[in-house]
């Protein structure tokens, strides 16, 4: 098992640890009684994960004081009446200041047990035991947290951190394929940002992605990447940025659609060739890294195409109505070199238009 520190800098005493490693879950009871003071538990999980793991978190945790909250699986569980259902659990379990709630899933649950952590009682601890690959590299570090509206995602929430991630890559072995391919999109994209993410030591992460199968390396080193971001900028006023790089496009993409074409994964994978193509065309790049880009795409089969009965006029839309634009520009986080990114935002529109098109 291995331990990464997120260090942050705006929080005074708000460092946590991240453990990742393989066959981990009969150590969790052990993990959470020397990191935490809370004496009951309120363990939130959706029904997938329950019926895969319930019974081997509950082993794991004899001796402890927890209970179960299940949900539905799925983004429509991230809704205020989910939250809401999730304190009147609390209060019902008498769940104290210093006691904690899990959140024990993929970032559907981190996201919505976060949410109801920093707010039943005005903050109790919150520990994320991630169980998909999004989660375990993404969602789980860093401390965004929230729920959906009817207008829009992720449009309630906030920063709040961790206590702690305990991450089982055991799991991995029973997530669909589709799932997993969703958390591969966003590694790659830590290959592609690697050298701006300041971490101490660089590793080619994108030469590493072309050989290695193992996952220990894959979610250590990515997590590792994030939390040296979020550990400079907590909440995203400048660094945190570049965590977006394939999102802009990617959620113009995800929202005309209306959520139910492309898997996040599906639309972040466009969102980030689509952004190699500009960055070509803006000659920020040379031709060998954008082949180079490219092929690892298609190593993880991560190449999709746009059906033609979908807009290219009402992806454009949805683009300039996305929660990055500021002061009425659409933000790009565009490669610059490898493994390098900078955030722009007088990009010809014309060159938006054909990296999009490039995606059909
Ligand atoms: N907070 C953040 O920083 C952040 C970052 C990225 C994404 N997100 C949010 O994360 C959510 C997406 O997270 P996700 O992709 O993990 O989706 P998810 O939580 O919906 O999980 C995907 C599916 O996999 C199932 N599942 C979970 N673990 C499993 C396992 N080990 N084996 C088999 N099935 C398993 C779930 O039941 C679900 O059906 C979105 O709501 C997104 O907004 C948050």
């Amino acid at each position: 098992m291995q331990i990464l520190n997120v260090n942050l800098k705006s929080e005074q005493n708000k460092n946590y640890p991240i453990f990742i490693g393989k066959a981990i879950f009969s150590n969790i009871g052990e993990l959470i009684l020397k990191n935490s003071k809370a004496k009951k538990f309120l363990i939130v999980t959706d029904k997938n994960v329950y019926s895969l793991y319930g019974k081997l978190l509950t082993d794991a945790l004899n001796g402890l004081k927890f209970e179960f909250l299940i949900f539905e699986s799925g983004e429509k569980t991230k809704n205020i009446q989910n939250i809401s259902k999730i304190w009147d659990k609390a209060v019902e379990i008498k769940l104290e200041r210093k006691d904690a709630i899990i959140a024990f899933g993929g970032g559907v649950i981190g996201d919505l047990a976060g949410f109801a952590a920093s707010s039943y009682l005005r903050g109790v601890e919150f520990i994320q035991i991630p169980t998909t690959l999004l989660a375990q590299v993404d969602s789980s570090v860093g401390g965004k947290t929230g729920i959906d509206l009817e207008q829009g995602k992720n449009l309630v929430g906030a920063f709040y951190q961790p206590s702690m991630v305990i991450t089982d890559l055991d799991t991995l072995k029973t997530l669909p394929e589709k799932e997993l391919k969703t958390g591969l999109a966003e590694v790659l994209k830590y290959a592609f940002i690697e050298k701006s993410c300041e971490v101490n030591t660089y590793k080619d992460f994108l030469s590493i992605l072309k050989t290695e199968k193992d996952f220990q390396n894959i979610v250590e080193y990515s997590c590792a990447l994030k939390a040296s971001v979020v550990s400079k900028d907590e909440k995203e006023s400048g660094l945190r940025a570049i965590l977006n790089l394939g999102h802009t496009i990617g959620h113009a993409i995800e929202k005309c659609t209306h959520y139910e074409i492309f898997t996040h994964g599906e639309a972040i994978a466009m969102g980030l060739k689509a952004v190699f193509f500009i960055s070509k065309d803006s000659k920020l790049i040379n031709e060998i890294y954008f082949n180079e880009a490219l092929d690892l795409l298609k190593i993880y089969e991560l190449d999709y195409k746009i059906p033609k009965n979908i807009l290219i006029d009402d992806i454009i839309k949805s683009l300039s109505n996305d929660k990055k634009v500021l002061n009425g520009k659409v933000r790009f986080v565009l490669p610059t070199g490898r493994a390098q990114v900078e955030i722009f935002e007088n990009i010809d529109e014309k060159i938006v238009e054909k990296a999009i098109r490039e995606l059909y």
